[in-house]
C-alpha cells in the first residue's frame, strides 16, 4: 500500500504527473493537493479504471493535513514557472515561501515520507526543504531529493539527435551539478554507449543545449510557462524508481540533487566539489531511500572539470540563498 501525494497537482506539471501516478501499479492511494482546482482534477482522474484511489484537497478544512497524513511519497511541483527572459533564480521570491510552507506541512503530518522537490530554483528550494525538516527535527538525508531527471532525459534525447541513436533512452549519460544553466554539467565522456568523434564545436553546442534546454521550452511557450509534459515524464520516471526501490527491487540508480552528508559516499563528493553540501549525482536507491552517492568528478575529463569549476561557484551561492531563507531570514521591511 503506497500513498503518493502531488502538491501543486492542478498545475501544468501536476496534472500530467498525477495522471501517470494514477496509472502506476506501485500507487494504491493518490492525494492531490493544490490551492485551486485539485478536487476537479481528482474527480476527473478518479474515473480511470486503475487501482489507485484518488482524492483532491484544497487548503480549506484541513486539506493539507488530510492530503499529507500517511503519505509515503510527496512530490512538490507547486510554484510559479518562468517566463521568457527570467532565470530560475528569479522565481525564488515566490517559490521559496511556497516550498517552506509545504515542507512545514510534511514535517508535521508526514515526517517519514520521501520528499521530491520539483519547484524551481531546485538548487535553492532543496536546501530550503532540508532546513525546514532539520528545524522540526525530522530530517533524513536519505529521503529528500531534488528532481533533476529532466536534465538526464534531455541529454539522452539531444545526444541521440546528433548521433542518430534510434532509441534515445538507451543512452546513459550522467549530468551532475545542479539544475540551472551552467550548474548543469553533462559528462559526455562517460556516456554509455560511448559518444565518440564529435568535433569540439558540436560537443560544445550539445553541452550548451543540455544546460539551457529549459530556455527552449520557455521561449517556445511565449510566456505561457515552462516544461510541463517532459517534466511530468521525468518526474514520474524518478518517482517510480523510488517506489520500485521501496518495494525491494535492487539495482536502481538515479541522478538527483541531494544533501551529501549523511549518505554513504557523500563526504567524498562534498570534498571533491570543494565543500558543497548539495550536488546532483548518481545515487543508489534502496527501500529506505538513498543508500550511496557516486563520485563521478574523479572520472570527469579535464574539459568537464573546467565546466564543473564554473558550476561550483553558482551552486555555492544558490545553496547559501536557500539555507539563509530559513536560518537567517531577512528582516521584514
Ligand atoms: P503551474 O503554474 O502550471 O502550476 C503550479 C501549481 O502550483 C498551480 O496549480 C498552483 O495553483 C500551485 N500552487 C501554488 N502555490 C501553491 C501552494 N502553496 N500549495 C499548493 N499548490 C500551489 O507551474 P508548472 O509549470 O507546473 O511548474 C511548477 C514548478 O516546477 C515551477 O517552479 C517550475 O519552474 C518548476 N519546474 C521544475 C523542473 C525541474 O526540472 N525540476 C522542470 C519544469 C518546471
Ligand atoms: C526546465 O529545466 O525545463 C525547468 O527547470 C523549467 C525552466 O524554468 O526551464
Amino acid at each position: 500500500m503506497v500513498k503518493a501525494v502531488v502538491a501543486g497537482a492542478a498545475g501544468g506539471i501536476g496534472q500530467p504527473l498525477s495522471l501517470l501516478l494514477k496509472l502506476s501499479p506501485y500507487v494504491s492511494e493518490l492525494a492531490l493537493y493544490d490551492v485551486v482546482n485539485s478536487p476537479g482534477v481528482a474527480a476527473d482522474l478518479s474515473h480511470i479504471s486503475s487501482r489507485a484511489k484518488v482524492t483532491g484537497y484544497l487548503p480549506a478544512e484541513d486539506g493539507l493535513k488530510l492530503a499529507f497524513t500517511g503519505a509515503d511519497v510527496i512530490v512538490i511541483p507547486a510554484g510559479i514557472p518562468r517566463k521568457p527572459g527570467m532565470t530560475r533564480d528569479d522565481l525564488f521570491n515566490i517559490n521559496a515561501g511556497i516550498v517552506r510552507d509545504l515542507v512545514t506541512g510534511i514535517a508535521q503530518y508526514a515526517p517519514t515520507a520521501f520528499v521530491l522537490v520539483i519547484s524551481n530554483p531546485v538548487n535553492s528550494t532543496v536546501p530550503i526543504a532540508v532546513e525546514v525538516l532539520k528545524k522540526h527535527g525530522v530530517f533524513n538525508p536519505a529521503k529528500v531529493f531534488g528532481v533533476t531527471t529532466l536534465d538526464i532525459v534531455r541529454s539522452e534525447t539531444f545526444t541521440a539527435q546528433i548521433t542518430g541513436q534510434a532509441d534515445p533512452s538507451s543512452y546513459r549519460i550522467p549530468v551532475i551539478g545542479g539544475h540551472s544553466g551552467d550548474t548543469i554539467v553533462p559528462l559526455l565522456s562517460l556516456a554509455q554507449p560511448k559518444v565518440d568523434g564529435l568535433t569540439d564545436d558540436v560537443r560544445d553546442g550539445l553541452i550548451k543545449r543540455i544546460q539551457f534546454g529549459g530556455d527552449e521550452v520557455v521561449q517556445a511557450k511565449e510566456g505561457k510557462g515552462s516544461a510541463t509534459l517532459s517534466m511530468a515524464y521525468a518526474g514520474f520516471r524518478f518517482v517510480e524508481s523510488i517506489l520500485k526501490a521501496a518495494s525491494g527491487q535492487s539495482g536502481l540508480v538515479e541522478n538527483t540533487y541531494v544533501y551529501l552528508s549523511g549518505i554513504p559516499g557523500g563526504e567524498e563528493v562534498k570534498s571533491a566539489t570543494g565543500g558543497l553540501d548539495y550536488f546532483s549525482t548518481p545515487v543508489e536507491l534502496g527501500p529506505q531511500g538513498a543508500t550511496k552517492v557516486h563520485n563521478l568528478i574523479s572520472k570527469a575529463s579535464d574539459y568537464e572539470l573546467g565546466l564543473l569549476k564554473v558550476a561550483y561557484s553558482g551552486l555555492a551561492a544558490n545553496i547559501k540563498k536557500g539555507v539563509d531563507f530559513i536560518v537567517a531570514p531577512a528582516p521584514a521591511k
